[in-house]
């Protein structure tokens, strides 16, 4: 039932208590899960830091080969050693990814769209279950779209994702993504993080914007920010430290690593603000004398 006018109360988000149900697992919201859940989200989040630099490139399952990532072969074993996930389709990671890559997968399961659709919030599940456990994905991410026109089947992709996940243990990653009538506002990622949250998404990839601390604190499963596009290192570097200042757990960033002129460095000094309390301007530094 809808709140109606000067119904609802002032909303706290106890930005200075912590998540209740740790009870000592390092990943937010999985205290009680089981043992494989938690073996493939520690291949995600370092278990010291508890946090991730997850190096997105599953771009062409929509966009084809976008700048950057023309030759996936040549660009990956660049950026293995940076980074602690993989983030890619199974055709990029099957052609691409030697198999001996010894970090996290996180498969793409979702397509449907082009960049010459007018609309790309109609999507399916493109992998099975099956193939996604050949491939030892530690998550799987379905795109979602909240508010779009798309938004009842990105919800079955999720919830079927999640369903047939949970038989195996393999945890979900739910990808907000934003509608074309849609604006990245926190009142916006407040509700669509806390709804794929809900329906049981283990991770949540989204955007960083203003008041990201409240949309944090209220999802119960962590949140990794997307990079989005590309902006001058400095700038990215400041907005992957406020992310991580507002209770992001990590970065799944793409385009501002692999269209930097020099990605291993750049994913290098993401790490350093994910891993190693660098601030933006040390990472920022640091990016300078280990891009030279
Ligand atoms: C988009 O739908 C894909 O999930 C990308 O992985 C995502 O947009 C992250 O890449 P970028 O940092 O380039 O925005």
């Amino acid at each position: 039932m809808a709140d109606g006018e000067g119904l609802k109360v002032e909303k706290n988000y106890h930005l200075n208590t912590p998540f209740g149900t740790d009870s000592g697992f390092h990943v937010k919201g999985a205290a009680h899960l089981d043992w494989g859940m938690k073996r493939h989200l520690t291949n995600i989040f370092h278990p010291q830091s508890g946090n991730t630099v997850m190096f997105a490139f599953d771009h062409g399952y929509f966009m084809g080969s976008v700048s950057g990532l023309e030759r996936l072969d040549l660009l990956i074993p660049q950026l293995v050693d940076q980074v602690d996930v993989l983030m890619a389709t199974r055709g990029a990671l099957r052609t691409c990814v030697k198999p001996d890559f010894r970090k996290g997968i996180a498969l793409r399961v979702s397509a449907g769209s082009s960049m010459i659709n007018d609309d790309l919030s109609h999507e399916i599940v493109s992998v099975d279950m099956e193939d996604a456990i050949r491939m030892n994905a530690d998550c799987m991410a379905v795109q979602t779209f909240i508010g779009a026109d798309g938004q009842l089947e990105s919800i079955d992709n999720l919830s079927r994702v999640i369903n047939a996940g949970n038989r195996y243990s393999i945890p979900t990653l739910g990808v907000i993504a934003v509608g074309k009538n849609m604006e990245r506002t926190d009142q916006y990622f407040k509700l669509a993080t806390r709804i794929v949250a809900e329906l049981g998404a283990h991770i949540i990839k989204t955007y960083y914007c203003e008041k990201f601390e409240e949309i944090a604190a209220a999802c119960p499963v962590p949140i990794v920010v997307a990079g989005g596009k590309k902006l001058p290192e400095a700038e990215a570097l400041t907005m992957a430290y406020r992310s991580m200042q507002g209770g992001a757990r990590g970065l799944d960033m793409g385009r501002n690593i692999f269209q930097s002129r020099h990605p291993a460095a750049m994913a290098d000094a993401i790490g350093k603000i994910v891993h190693s309390k660098f601030t933006d301007k040390e990472a920022w530094e640091y990016y300078r004398e280990t891009a030279k």
